[in-house]
């Protein structure tokens, strides 16, 4: 969301939530202009936006400067590939692509660092957000992403698959810190919580696994299995919910 809310800053565009697309069966492209934003998932789209890209159609003689930005960790291996493959099979051409490293959030897997590598981190986005607004502003054409990580050709399919088949909400739980403010169920993109005695209950098998919930609570009462113990919480400071 930052990393959107600058490139429109910036070029005086607007931004939209792909949440606000899930009921609809298409979303109609008119515009001279788009980008899609969003987070690497296991080398990957996160399943939200593979539905939204699925949605998309293009006005007839519509022909948009159309343009990717990948947010990651580390590197997002294959996942603009497939992106701009997905895009391809509706006739789509993706004119774009680029990446840029944030605080990784995977806290099933890594530690999320100490307040000082944060703002290190953040400092670092910034340079590549303003290179990459440079490049949307002069309309460049071709594949600008440089964190396409090592192997990515073996390590997409392997790791994608995990997340394609994974992303099971039974290894949520919530602690006895709770203090019921139904904050997790209400930023839920998936619609996967539900408060229940004033304590959040998982109602799907899978949700989208963006952690939001367990980041943005705001007594860090969720925990995904063991392993999200005491490896830190992260939000970016800029955006408000
Ligand atoms: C389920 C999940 C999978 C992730 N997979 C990757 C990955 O494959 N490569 C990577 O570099 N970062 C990965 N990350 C880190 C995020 O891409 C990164 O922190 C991103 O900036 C999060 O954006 P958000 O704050 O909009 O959720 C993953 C994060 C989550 C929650
Ligand atoms: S956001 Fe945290 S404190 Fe609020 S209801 Fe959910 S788990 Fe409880
Ligand atoms: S990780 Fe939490 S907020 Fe994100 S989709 Fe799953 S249940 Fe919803």
């Amino acid at each position: 969301m930052y990393v959107a809310n600058q490139i429109s800053k910036v070029l005086g565009t607007s931004v939209t939530n792909i949440e606000d697309f899930k009921d609809k069966d298409h979303v109609l492209i008119s515009t001279e202009f788009i980008g899609i934003v969003a987070p690497t998932y296991f080398y990957g789209l996160p399943t939200i936006v593979t539905e939204f890209i699925s949605k998309i159609q293009l006005k007839d003689g519509c022909k948009p400067y159309m343009f990717v930005v990948l947010t990651c960790g580390l590197a997002t291996g294959n996942a603009i590939r497939a992106c701009a493959k997905l895009m391809q099979d509706k006739g789509i051409k993706l004119s774009a692509q680029y990446s840029v490293v944030m605080p990784d959030n995977y806290v099933i897997l890594y530690h999320i660092g100490s307040d000082e590598e944060i703002k290190d981190k953040l400092e670092k986005a910034d340079i590549e957000i303003d290179r990459i607004i440079g490049n949307i502003r002069n309309r460049a054409i071709g594949d600008m992403n440089v964190h396409r990580g090592m192997f990515p050709a073996l390590m997409t399919p392997i790791l994608y698959s995990m997340y394609k088949g994974g992303r099971k909400t039974n290894k949520f739980y919530v602690t006895e810190v709770c203090i019921g403010c139904g904050l997790c169920e209400k930023i839920c993109p998936a619609k996967a919580i539900k408060i229940t005695d004033e304590k959040p209950i998982w109602v799907k098998d899978q949700c989208i696994l963006c952690l939001g919930c367990l980041h943005r609570c705001p007594v860090e009462a969720i925990q995904y299995s063991k392993k999200t113990e005491k490896k830190g919480r992260y939000f970016n400071p800029n955006v408000k919910i």
